[in-house]
């Protein structure tokens, strides 16, 4: 005898038979009525229940090879818990990808979208496990910050009882500001960025992992993204594989290191593909792309130059216009997954450097503060829950693998 709960996510009535597939969160389950063998009652139910509707069934499991899972349950009784009015999502109904996410509440619950966001959860519980092993600590920074870590641009502004406050873009500097405290710690927490333009790459809210090491190197840092990217999709693979198969998803284990390229062999291969950007602007994302397609895992773009990047980034000794940072960018023209680099922890230089970016002086007081009481040299990255699933699922458009997925031109439902 087993008992299930769940929602009728299809049925069939061949005559002397009834077929529902159950739904319950774990899985897909077919059970079955049958004339003759079920009570005359039971079976009208199971062929009047309508599509969606919350049931409850006690029955029998029978080994079928025909059905899915290779096991059935023939149904001893039904209760109609919640039922369902007409369900309109339908092949008549769905005209658009837009109608599916204007119905976001009730689409779901459909298979590829509960398989993209077991998938995203594995993400998260693997990143867990990963820290939690190495001795990292889990904390939370604030989601309303004073400043701007990732530049004026894609700031979202808030009145804060008369005064202007912004969403976080990223928890990195609250993260410096732990590791004196806590040597090695992570967030997985919302980040928020106004993009102003419509790609299929950014939401204006997303998770992020991140994490800030005290005395790591780059070269540490890079280690460690290897070793987390890793661990993540692997136990991706072991756990949910079921859920990327769904998906028309084959992945096979990625093995470390990665490859690595530099920005000027990236930006060389560009050049060379009719690309022309100037040295020390960013990697435009048609070159990123391109540069993308031509890998199958995995790989680092290295040694930025620093009118690239943020502020914040440390230079290298021999050549004060590189940084000592990279991005994860992942494969088949998927494109940049994490950011990540060394922090400069000298005071003058920070102070020379928020000076030079014309930012202003108050709002990173306390950043700077860090320095003045013994900060080490110390790395950290980013890494972008969404891109990365998007990438793992393969889907098309990041708005896929949130939930409910906030863009320029989506906050409902
Ligand atoms: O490259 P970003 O801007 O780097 C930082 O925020 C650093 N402060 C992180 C750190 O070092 N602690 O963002 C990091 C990652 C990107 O590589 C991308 O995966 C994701 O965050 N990301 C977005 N994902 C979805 N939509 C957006 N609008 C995103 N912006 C960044
Ligand atoms: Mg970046």
């Amino acid at each position: 005898m087993v008992q299930l709960k769940g929602w009728v996510a299809s049925k069939s009535d061949i005559g002397s038979l009834a077929f529902i597939i159950l739904r319950d969160g774990t899985g897909y389950i077919q059970l079955v009525g049958k004339k003759g063998v079920t009570d005359d009652n039971i079976l009208s139910i199971m062929k009047d229940v309508s599509i969606e509707s919350a049931i409850a069934v006690k029955g029998r499991l029978r080994k079928d090879a025909r059905a899915l899972n290779g096991v059935e349950v023939i149904v001893d009784s039904i209760d109609v818990i919640a039922r369902a009015e007409q369900w309109p999502i339908n092949k008549s109904t769905v005209k658009s990808a837009s109608f599916l996410y204007d119905n976001r509440h009730l689409s779901i619950r459909g298979m590829r979208a509960s398989a993209i966001i077991k998938i995203r959860s594995e993400f998260i519980k693997a990143a867990f496990e990963f820290f939690y092993a190495r001795d990292f600590v889990f904390i939370s920074a604030p989601s309303i910050v004073s400043a701007a870590v990732e530049g004026g641009a894609t700031l979202f502004e808030l009145d804060y009882f008369g005064k202007k406050v912004y969403l976080t873009q990223s928890t990195q500097f609250y993260e410096e500001a732990a590791i004196c405290s806590l040597g090695k710690v992570f967030t997985i927490q919302p980040a928020f960025r106004a993009e102003k333009s419509k790609t299929p790459k950014h939401l204006t809210e997303f998770v992020m992992v991140e994490a800030e090491v005290a005395f790591n190197t780059q070269e540490d840092n890079i280690r460690l993204q290897e070793d987390l990217l890793t661990y993540v999709y692997n136990s991706i693979i072991e756990h949910r594989n079921k859920e990327l198969e769904m998906l028309g998803r084959r992945l096979k284990p990625i093995e470390k290191p990665f490859p690595r390229l530099s920005y000027d062999e990236a930006r060389e291969i560009a050049l060379k593909h009719g690309i022309n950007f100037e040295w020390g602007d960013d990697i435009p994302t048609e070159a990123e792309r391109l540069i993308s397609k031509q890998f199958d895992r995995p790989f680092f773009i290295t040694d930025y130059p620093l009118s690239a990047r943020s502020f914040y980034h440390m230079c290298k000794d021999e050549d004060e216009r590189i940084t000592l940072s990279s991005d994860l960018i992942a494969p088949e023209g998927f494109g940049e997954i994490a950011t990540g680099g060394q922090r400069i922890h000298d005071y003058n230089t920070l102070l020379n450097r928020i000076k030079a970016n014309n930012l202003p002086l108050e709002s990173f007081k306390w950043y700077l503060d860090l320095r003045r009481y013994g900060m080490p040299p110390h790395a950290g990255f980013g890494i972008g829950v969404e891109r990365s699933v998007r990438w793992i699922c393969n889907m098309k458009h990041i708005r896929a693998t949130s939930l409910f997925p906030r863009t320029i031109t989506r906050v409902y439902p």
